[in-house]
């Protein structure tokens, strides 16, 4: 498990400013106005500080951007960071300041003069995401990590753990999306999430016989040729009274090969990232119980391993779903769905949930249609989905929503069985897969389907994230369930 970087809080101790090693790191805003800590740092520089703000650089950056004035006279410190940013910041500026200061800080320890700057848990968050580092599989030494120091006057209330709780989810969340399909094997998937009963989570897994005995012929017929054993793990967090769960759905393929349908070489090492949907549901159950949160909601996740062999899967085989409904997988690569539908009904029978959303990297059809800005939703419910996506505005998560009908219902249909598992062709590739999964979802279920293919794992990285698992969803279904389950 990559460890969040070490921060510290405390009160302004201008005194000490001095005799700080490592790096400094103050706030100005764009009128130039330093605050008492700014202008502590400048009178000790001899005003290398005015000198910098008084710059075309220092006019030039965008708020939350920093520029470093390096070994300035008068302080021990290496470095002073001065990050650009308003005392009353919004979010996202806050978060983007703490990503600058992640990359400016390196080995070196840091103290962050915030002063009365607002919004410190949001510059504590983007720097403990920005922070992290992907390097279970890096035989070197891991580069030593600088502890963060805050001195802030605005400390009254502020939990740490608020901040903690959340990096942690997307952390756990991105390790497990991170990690390659020979360690993350379905059995150590499972056993990643059972140790989440340390937490307070209680969590199943439910193996082979017993997915069988369910009835779960769709979910299992797309680990058939895998020599790794499929499971469903079901993990409850019981924070709230005793009314039913709001249901997170995951998506768990550790490696899709496409199977006998199977996809091009070039890429293929990217599909170690196809269990994205259900590391996101373990990285929001893993934030809920940290933060001890005030609700209850189930994760149910699917994970099974994709491949061909003499035992897999066939194109044309027909197979029946826990629902009942039979399904001619005509491709299988699109194993998602089948996966999807059996673990949908599963939860929708077990907990009667008072909302299920799923979250998949179902189709490379969404990344034609919104690239990796936005996630697809998919909703049978305006006020589910328009509650999500509100939620992930205000986190800086990308989501857009995307159409369902009947028009594109038809395009499923099949000859010879209920249902077939893709369109036919390409059109609207995202959408029928969104289709297919509605056809089990019950009437009364408020549902929402994000397809998660274009933003769970990116090469260029993004403003909070190096390049590779974004955690992207944690931090909105964690408002989401804030907002909408907990008193
Ligand atoms: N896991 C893939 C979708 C995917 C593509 C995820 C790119 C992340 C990046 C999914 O199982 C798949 O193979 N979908 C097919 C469906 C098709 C066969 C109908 C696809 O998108 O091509
Ligand atoms: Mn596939
Ligand atoms: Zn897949």
């Amino acid at each position: 498990m990559t460890a969040l970087v070490k921060m510290t809080y405390s009160d302004v101790d201008l005194d000490a400013v001095a005799a700080l090693g490592g790096l400094i790191a103050i706030f100005v805003g764009a009128d130039g106005k330093l605050d008492s800590c700014a202008r502590k740092v400048n009178t000790l520089s001899r005003k290398a500080v005015e000198r910098l703000v008084a710059s075309d650089a220092f006019a030039g950056l965008s708020e939350g951007s920093a520029l470093r004035l390096a070994f300035p006279t008068g302080v021990t410190a290496a470095g002073v960071i001065v990050v650009k940013l308003e005392r009353r910041p919004s979010v996202e500026a806050a978060r983007l300041a703490g990503a600058a200061l992640a990359l400016e800080k390196g080995p070196l320890d840091m103290t962050v003069l915030a002063g009365n700057i607002g919004k410190l848990a949001d510059v504590a968050l983007g720097l403990a995401l920005r922070d992290y580092d992907f390097n279970a599989h890096k035989t070197a030494e891991p580069k030593a990590r600088g502890a963060v120091a805050f001195m802030s006057s605005k400390l009254d209330g502020f939990d740490p753990k608020s901040v903690s709780a959340i990096a942690e989810g997307v952390f756990f969340t991105r390790d497990l999306t991170n990690e390659p399909a020979n360690v993350l094997t379905t059995s150590n998937f499972a056993d990643r999430l059972a140790e989440m009963q340390a937490l307070g989570l209680k969590v199943e897994v439910l193996e082979e016989a017993e997915l069988e005995k369910l009835g779960m012929g769709a979910l299992l017929c797309v680990g058939q040729g895998s020599e790794s054993p499929s499971k469903v793990v079901v993990m409850q967090w019981n924070g709230g009274g005793d009314e039913a769960p709001f249901a997170l759905v995951g998506k768990g393929v550790v490696f899709d090969t496409g199977g006998i349908s199977i996809k091009p070489a070039a890429g293929m090492e990217d599909m170690t990232m196809d269990m994205g949907g259900a590391g996101v549901v373990s990285g929001v159950m893993k934030t809920l119980a940290l933060r001890k949160a005030k609700a209850n909601v189930v994760g149910v996740v699917g994970i099974v391993e994709n491949m061909p062999s003499g035992n897999a899967v066939r194109p044309g085989d027909v197979v029946t779903s826990m629902k009942g409904d039979k399904i001619e997988v005509v491709n299988t690569d699109a194993e998602g769905r089948l996966v999807l539908s059996d673990v949908l009904w599963y939860t929708q029978e077990r907990f009667r949930p008072v909302g299920m959303i799923n979250l998949a990297t179902l189709t490379g059809a969404i990344i034609i249609a919104l690239g990796h800005e936005n996630a697809g939703v998919f909703s049978n419910s305006d006020d589910l989905s328009g509650a999500f996506i509100k939620a992930a505005s205000a986190e800086g998560e990308g989501a857009w929503r995307m159409p369902l009908s009947a028009a594109y219902d038809k395009m499923i249909n099949c000859r010879i069985a209920d249902m077939r598992n893709t369109g036919g062709g390409r059109d609207a590739g995202s959408i029928t897969a969104a289709q297919f999964l509605a056809r089990f979802v019950k009437p009364e279920t408020p549902w929402a389907h994000l397809d998660i293919a274009g933003v769970a794992s990116i090469k260029g990285g993004t403003k909070l994230a190096p390049a590779g698992a974004t955690g992207w969803g944690v931090m909105a279904l964690n408002r989401l369930i804030s907002d909408r389950y907990e008193a």
